[in-house]
């Protein structure tokens, strides 16, 4: 099929690339010249495992091509996924859809003979509506259809998520419109995935309603770990205990920092601000905010605690500041609050990420980046493993302490509470 990804972030460049991947000819347009130049010389702008081969073996195959000329790539496409950001809006906390309404307005000029529109950035309910009305404000109805198929790929493991979904979501009362869908995903519908099909809006909520869903079980460990700190259990136990119901799952049960990253926590703000719309209150989702706001102000005390108190001219070494593993994406993570509160306190930070130096602290005098775990830990206060990267996870952290001993806060559960106190190191962790 003829496909065109707008936007090539995430989750255009991904999915754009593994459609290809499938034998579709995508083109991958992005109004941010710098990527597409970047995409046309062989570079991947961000971080994601496996990226890199698929796009260099797509395009150079010519069934992936990179432009900004959205006007060849939407005429000569059949189906075009928007694939572009909806960031909070600043004040109210919705879901800001200004780059989809431009783009369903760019798309609109170029439409030359019948076209499937497919939102695939989350988008609030009724947004497909909206977008629909305005395309039929200049072009006959016959000629396109607006759906929506949310993605739910996750970062770091974003190829697999793709090739291997649990269930792919399409949203259209139009039957012909779902068939050309299934056709599309065919390839992953063999090996397993689920389609399912709903109404637009249905689709739409769908997606806010999983991503809310999996955020709330993440504040719900998180809480459950602050009581297990209090009570001497081991809150490890308890997520398997609880996990091992069928009805309630194992995964997303492990405490650490509050959720973060691109998706979540504007997500769960954007349905609450939806639902007002619609007055209806969803208290649940609105105490899991707060949950996880005041997460982030206690992990942060918790720190201070163990450096009693006195922050001032006290060394402390970052290791992984993004807000999960395997992804360059900072948005919402943890350390954002972190590094530029202990900072103004006057503390002097290292930190090492393995996806690389940081923009968000460039500007911070005494925060330092540094290429590797002996550099960060070396003669520190205190250690914060704040990212879950796999080089973090079996360090020896006995040897690199001789010259210093600094205390550890492991935010990640990465250690064994018994192993680390028997190295006679001091370890604090989370819920353990
Ligand atoms: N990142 C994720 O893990 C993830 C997962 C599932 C769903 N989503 C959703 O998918 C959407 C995209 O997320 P992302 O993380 O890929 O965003 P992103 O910010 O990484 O990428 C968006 C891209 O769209 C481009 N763009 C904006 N307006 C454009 C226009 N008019 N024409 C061409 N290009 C334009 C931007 O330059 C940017 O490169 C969001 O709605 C997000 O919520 C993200």
């Amino acid at each position: 099929m003829k496909i065109c990804m707008i936007g090539t972030g995430y989750v255009g460049l991904v999915s754009g690339a593994c459609f290809a991947d499938l034998g579709n000819t995508v083109w991958c347009v992005d109004k941010n010249i710098k990527k597409i130049n970047l995409l046309n010389a062989n570079k991947i702008p961000i971080f994601e495992p496996g990226l890199q081969e698929i796009v260099q073996k797509n395009y150079l195959s010519g069934r992936m091509k990179f432009t900004n000329d959205l006007k060849i790539a939407v005429k000569n496409s059949d189906i075009i996924f928007i694939c572009v950001g909806t960031p909070n809006l600043k004040n109210s906390g919705s879901a800001n859809l200004k780059y989809v309404f431009q783009a369903a307005k760019e798309i609109r000029k170029y439409i030359n003979k019948f076209k499937i529109i497919v939102t695939k950035s989350t988008v609030p309910i009724t947004t497909g509506d909206k977008i629909e009305n305005l395309i039929a404000k200049k072009k006959n109805k016959k000629m396109f259809e607006v759906i929506s198929n949310p993605e739910f790929l996750r970062e770091g493991e974003a190829i697999r998520d793709f090739r291997f979904p649990d269930r792919i979501v399409v949203g259209s009362n139009n039957k012909k419109v779902i068939k050309r869908l299934e056709s599309l995903y065919e390839p992953l519908i063999k090996k397993g995935a689920k389609f399912f099909s709903t109404n637009r809006r249905g689709a739409e909520l769908i997606k806010y309603a999983s991503n809310a869903f999996l955020a709330t079980k993440i504040s719900y460990i998180n809480e459950i770990s602050n009581l297990c700190e209090k009570t001497g259990v081991n809150v490890e136990d308890v997520s398997i205990g609880i996990g091992l119901d069928q009805r309630i799952g194992s995964r997303f049960l492990r405490a650490g920092p509050a959720y973060g990253g691109s998706c979540f926590p504007k997500d769960t703000k954007a349905i609450t601000v939806t639902a007002d719309k619609f007055k209806t209150n969803l208290s649940i989702i609105k105490s899991v905010i707060k949950s996880n706001k005041n997460r982030r102000l206690l992990l942060i005390k918790r720190v201070e605690k163990i450096l009693s108190n006195k922050i001032k001219n006290k060394k402390i070494g970052f290791l992984g500041v993004t807000f999960k593993p395997n992804t360059d994406d900072m948005r919402q993570s943890t350390s954002l609050l972190m590094i530029p509160y202990f900072h103004k306190k006057g503390a002097i930070i290292n930190y090492y990420d393995p996806s690389g130096r940081k923009n968000e602290f460039s500007n911070l005098k005494n925060v330092f980046f540094c290429n590797n775990i002996m550099s960060t830990c070396k003669d520190m206060d205190l250690i914060i493993i704040h990212t879950e990267w796999e080089e973090f996870k079996a360090i020896d952290f006995k040897k690199i302490s001789k010259r210093r001993k600094f205390k550890i806060f492991d935010m990640r559960n990465l250690y064994s509470p018994e192993n680390m106190k028997k190295q006679g190191l001091i370890y604090h962790s989370i819920g353990r």
